[in-house]
């Protein structure tokens, strides 16, 4: 059992302070393990009793995200309170900001929560979307369709994850369905992005506003669910800048303290819009484990313990893999076995279909970041989806 502690440490946070993460998922994991590097210590909020992040942290609150006990208890056994989870209550949230500092802000955290809030503040900070419309009833949906047209995708405003509450209307006949599937959750209808590239920015902001961004990258999905991403991202300078304007013009109109993912479609015409933000590590940035001195992990850990942010450089190329579901996993011996290849295992006991149970990176020197079949062959027995 921790101390109790009445005053948490000042920033900077001196080695041995503790790091408290809500959530026990492994970005959790992999953000302990960047601060353990550090000397510092992360303590993990989850219900879970065997979770990933908890295995290689220094403790561990069992307890519900919205239990005020356990929030107690959690915050007052660490030194400032961060997520790899971002679906904790307002309550929960005003609970732990009044006990620890909380970085990034829980205003933040309510923007990225929740979709609708989450595009009017990109659009009034002058970032481009794809045009959305709020959907509260049938008849708003009916007239959404009408403005925006076909393809559109109808998405809950909260809780989704990996393309979860998400549906593609594709003609008139599907908005009955669809707004049987979702309701009577919050919605938005967004218009369908006829994309040529997904890709994502991940950018650490300091207390004084130091801003560092690794580099733009490319990034496949499959099933909804990422599966592969291209480091540096397979597109023109000038997209792959202005993804990097648009990252760090969101972290300073955020006013962040911590690492906040950016995830952009690239429209048919060159346009880069955002997608949707996330203030926390990114499944996107796990390739900086292995092709970075400071990965996008170790930026977390620094900006929220008030450490100095170094630039987010990188010193190789890299494809990143998603180890997916019982089948990709049951991979894992020929992995290990394949020289090359850099093997993360998230320690989860049970696959299931769309669980990601890890991830392998292939590290290429900079610069020579081959094409698919090139891709395909660096990465030996792990498939990944080719570009459509
Ligand atoms: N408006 C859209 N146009 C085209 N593809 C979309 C659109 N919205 C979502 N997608 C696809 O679904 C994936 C998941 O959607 P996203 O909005 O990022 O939700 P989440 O990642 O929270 O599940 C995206 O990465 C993209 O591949
Ligand atoms: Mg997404």
């Amino acid at each position: 059992m921790p101390s109790r502690r009445a005053e948490p440490a000042p920033f900077p946070l001196p080695p041995n302070a503790t790091i408290g993460i809500i959530g026990g998922g492994q970005l959790g994991r992999m953000s302990a393990l960047a601060a353990a590097r550090l000397g510092l210590r992360c303590h993990i909020l989850t219900p879970d009793t065997d979770s990933p992040a908890g295995q290689v942290a220094a403790g561990t609150t069992h307890g519900d995200y919205d239990d005020p006990v356990a929030l107690h208890r959690f915050a007052e056994s660490v030194d400032v309170v961060t997520f790899e989870f971002e679906n904790v209550s307002a309550e929960g949230l005003d609970l732990l900001a009044s006990l620890r500092p909380v970085r990034p802000a829980p205003a933040i955290l309510r923007i990225s929560q929740d979709r609708a809030a989450e595009k009017s503040f990109l659009n009034r900070a002058g970032a481009a979307t794809a045009p959305w419309r709020p959907v509260g009833s049938r008849d708003d949906l009916v007239a959404a369709v009408a403005e925006l047209g076909l393809p559109a995708v109808l998405k809950t405003t909260r809780l989704g994850y990996d393309g979860k509450g998400q549906v593609v209307l594709r003609t008139p006949d599907d908005i009955a369905s669809a707004f049987e599937q979702l309701h009577p959750k919050p919605l938005i209808l967004e218009k369908f992005v006829d994309f040529s590239h997904e890709i994502s920015v991940i950018v650490a902001r300091a207390e004084d506003g130091t801003l560092a961004s690794f580099d733009t990258v490319e990034n496949r999905h499959r099933e909804q669910i990422l599966d592969l991403t291209l480091a540096p991202a397979r597109v023109a300078p000038e997209i792959a800048a202005a993804a990097q304007g648009l990252a760090r013009r969101i972290a300073e109109a955020l006013d962040l303290v911590g690492l906040l993912a950016v995830e952009m479609f690239v429209g048919a015409d060159g346009r880069v819009l955002v997608n949707e933000i996330a203030p926390r590590p990114h499944n996107s940035g796990h390739w900086t484990i292995d092709a970075c001195p400071v990965s996008q992990f170790e930026l977390h850990i620094r900006a929220v313990a008030g450490l100095p942010l170094p630039p987010a450089v990188r010193h190789a190329d890299a494809a990143m893999k998603n180890l997916v579901g019982l089948e990709e996993v049951a991979l894992w011996p020929e992995i290990l076995a394949t020289p090359g290849l850099c093997a993360h295992h998230y320690g989860k006991r049970e696959a299931r279909p769309g669980r990601k149970m890890g991830h392998v990176t292939r590290l290429f020197p900079k610069g020579a970041l081959p094409g698919d079949e090139g891709v395909a062959l660096a990465l030996g027995p792990v498939p990944f989806s080719r570009a459509g």
